[in-house]
């Protein structure tokens, strides 16, 4: 018997700076209100535990995302819905997530290099164009854009809000609360 379920793992996927943190704490405010069970796995917060060992070159990256896969998908499975806002610059790595996850949406949050570097929030890209960071995303570190995301937020043309409610509107339509 199949069972109504509201497991979804909702992956946000772009730059440093691009805004996925800032989306995701407003989906996790407007999902909790409205009675979902939610779970938040985010990179920066990741990476000071559970991938604290990890470095930023390719490997420790895919490692970094199949770890946070698998926590995403014990918990999506147990009904909770899972924000997970990493850069995970590779398609080849969000595409295994996507096949490792039962229910699984992806949303590319597409603020533009420029515009990431402009706000440079954490003084990050600052000290990568002076060489104080290697391999950072998008200045000496690739980042491959989705093809076909189940969602695009363009921060630079859209309000926060707005783009919360696109996200909150796509949880909604993949979810049923019982
Ligand atoms: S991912 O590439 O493995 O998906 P993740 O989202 O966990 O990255 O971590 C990215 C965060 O780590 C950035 O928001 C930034 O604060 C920090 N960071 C430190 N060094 C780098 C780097 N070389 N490239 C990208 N982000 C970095």
């Amino acid at each position: 018997m199949s069972k109504l379920h509201n497991g979804l793992a909702v992956w946000f996927t772009g730059l440093s700076g691009a805004g996925k943190s800032t989306i995701c704490d407003g989906v996790e405010q407007e999902l909790r209100n409205q009675g979902y069970r939610v779970e938040v796995l985010d990179g920066d917060v990741v990476r000071e535990g559970l991938t604290k060992d990890l470095g930023f070159s390719k490997a420790d990256r895919d490692t970094n995302i199949r770890r946070i896969g698998f926590v995403t998908k014990l918990l999506t499975r147990n009904d909770v819905v899972v924000l997970v806002p990493v850069i995970s610059p590779y398609r080849a790595m969000r595409d295994e997530m996507r096949a490792q996850i039962d229910s699984f949406a992806e949303v590319y949050v597409s603020t533009p290099l420029a515009v990431c570097e402009q706000r440079d929030v954490k003084g990050l890209y600052k000290k990568a164009r002076a060489g104080e960071i290697k391999q950072f995303t998008g200045i000496d570190d690739p980042y491959e854009p989705p093809l076909n995301p189940e969602l695009e937020c363009k921060t630079h043309e859209s309000s926060v809000e707005d783009c919360v409610h696109q996200v909150v509107a796509l949880i909604q339509s993949r979810t049923a609360i019982a």
